[in-house]
């Protein structure tokens, strides 16, 4: 239970996500094909959506975001197959989520190429997400992950700084620089540049190098969000 402070109760995030992940795990219906993120979110989603299949004898198909979320997956007897063709629906957790627009911030789980790939595939892509993630302007409270190729990485990361994007290289331990699940690099970048979000994304993909932006700038249906209250809201 959250803390009871007078008459309001307070949410821990961690409430916040599993009650947002429950709401979007009854957005699943039977036959559908289904996109699964990746984070601490979407495990609660995997908790809620393992407990229907058994409880409603749902089938489904799904598709995975990551190598972490398949793991997750058959643990829970959910199976995994390679995506191909349109998804019904995608449930993926994220950074940012900015109000009014639903432009997000993804990719802190390094999940990020996977992840669009998925969201653009999605005829509904919701996100779900705790409350702290809700912010007036992307860049606000977290980095922007950029994913780039393992080649001539710093010259990379010197042409995304050239466009307002300072960024340090992502890494696993002080000598060892993060790898993707698709062999890449993440290059963590500060939003110092006055670009709105679609261009900014279209920007950097110009650079030769980048792989993908987790900036997601279009295709969110819905964002499902556990406030602090103990409500969810949708935005
Ligand atoms: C991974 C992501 C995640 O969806 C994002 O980092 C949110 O994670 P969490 O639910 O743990 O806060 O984009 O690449």
């Amino acid at each position: 239970m959250g803390a009871v402070t007078g008459a309001t109760m307070i949410a821990t995030p961690d409430q916040q996500k599993r009650a947002a992940a429950r709401e979007a795990a009854l957005l699943v219906e039977t036959g559908m094909y289904l996109g699964l993120g990746t984070g601490s979110t979407v495990e609660y989603f995997l908790d809620a959506l393992s407990e229907r299949i058994k409880a409603e004898s749902l089938s489904i198909t799904c598709v995975a975001t990551s190598l972490v979320t398949e793991r997750r997956a058959a643990e829970l007897g959910i199976g995994v197959v390679p995506l191909s063709g349109m998804l019904d629906l995608a449930i993926d957790g994220a950074d940012e989520v900015e109000f009014g627009t639903l432009h997000l911030i993804k990719g802190l789980g390094g999940a990020l190429l996977r992840e669009k790939q998925i969201a653009e595939s999605a005829r509904q892509f919701v996100v779900i997400a705790d409350e702290s993630k809700l912010v007036r302007r992307l860049g606000e409270r977290t980095p922007l992950p950029v994913e780039i190729v393992d080649f001539a990485v710093e010259r990379t990361i010197a042409r995304i700084g050239d466009i307002g994007l300072p960024g340090v290289l992502r890494m696993s331990d002080a000598a060892t620089p993060y790898r993707t699940d698709n062999g890449n690099r993440i290059v963590d970048c500060t939003m110092a540049v006055a670009m709105t979000p679609p261009v900014l994304e279209a920007t950097l993909k110009t650079i030769a190098g980048v792989v993908e932006t987790g900036l997601f700038t279009h295709g969110c249906a819905a964002a499902i969000i556990g406030m602090t209250d103990g409500s969810t809201r949708r935005f």
